[in-house]
């Protein structure tokens, strides 16, 4: 039987007094689309920051596709196939929306990448047309990605984290501040993202989000987090449906 896409065992992070992650266990499958929710300060990018190897955690173990790796550097983990994208989009503001994804995609390939290179080079151009093309970014490809609107960074954060063309996307709230139409647009690039057009299997997605009927619609599975800890982990409905999160997190008596 092949391993799963991800699987953390025990996992814990502490900042000072702070449990942020206490004893998380968590299993995804490939091609699930997985949505952590929870409150603000619950630990949900604590989580992510460890997937990806931004933290490093104080015990447990994190497998990506049955190889520990908890204690493996960052570009070991994207080499292995994990890509995430930020909170607060992290683009670079006076680079171009093109060249910003292709400096994503540079580094992925291991050529030169830095303010002295010309970032859209030959050997790079048609996978950033690609994913620029999956985004919906075309349109804007030489604007100044600081000049691009709220809804447009968001896609280029997401577009960024896809160029080194990872099995396991971690996404940390895409959806924060769009309006209605906008999330439907992210929702839509979200299952595109998902499918996968290179060969190969799905890709796997972890969500983070606050906007619940997106949560609702999108994801095969949710894992709910409070206090560092997950309180329940099911399908849409049983989640919806489950006392101990109406009452912890969705507001409900
Ligand atoms: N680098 C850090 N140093 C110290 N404490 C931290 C650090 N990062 C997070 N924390 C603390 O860990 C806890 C979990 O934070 P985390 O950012 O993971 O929450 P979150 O669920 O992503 O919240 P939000 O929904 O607001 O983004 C919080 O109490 C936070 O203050
Ligand atoms: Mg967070």
């Amino acid at each position: 039987m092949s391993s799963p896409a991800l699987e953390i065992i025990g996992l814990h992070k502490q900042f000072g007094g702070v449990a942020a992650n206490d004893g998380i266990d968590l299993i995804l499958e490939t091609g699930e689309i997985h949505a952590l929710i929870g409150p603000n300060g619950s630990g949900k990018t604590t989580l992510i920051n460890q997937i990806m190897g931004i933290l490093t955690p104080n015990s447990g173990e994190i497998h990506v596709f049955g190889q520990n790796v908890a204690h493996r550097p960052i570009h070991t983990r994207s080499k292995m196939g994990v890509g995430r994208s930020w909170q607060i989009p992290s683009v670079f503001p006076d680079l171009t929306v093109a060249e910003n994804v292709a400096f994503g995609v540079r580094a992925a390939l291991g050529l030169s990448a830095g303010w002295w290179t010309k970032a859209l080079t030959e050997d790079v151009t048609d996978r950033v047309d690609k994913l620029l093309g999956q985004a919906g970014l075309r349109q804007v490809m030489d604007a100044p990605a600081g000049d691009l609107s709220h809804a447009d960074q968001r896609k280029l954060d997401v577009a960024i984290a896809l160029s080194s063309d990872p099995i396991l996307v971690l996404l940390d709230e895409p959806l924060a501040g769009l309006g209605a139409d906008e999330t439907t647009h992210m929702l839509t690039y979200i299952r595109k993202i998902r499918a996968n057009s290179t060969p190969g299997p799905k890709r796997t997605i972890v969500l983070i989000e606050h906007d619940m009927d997106a949560v609702f619609a999108l994801s095969d599975r949710i894992s709910v987090l409070v206090e560092g800890k997950i309180v329940a982990t099911g399908t849409p409905q049983e989640i919806g449906q489950n006392p101990i999160v109406q009452h912890a997190y969705l507001g409900e008596a």
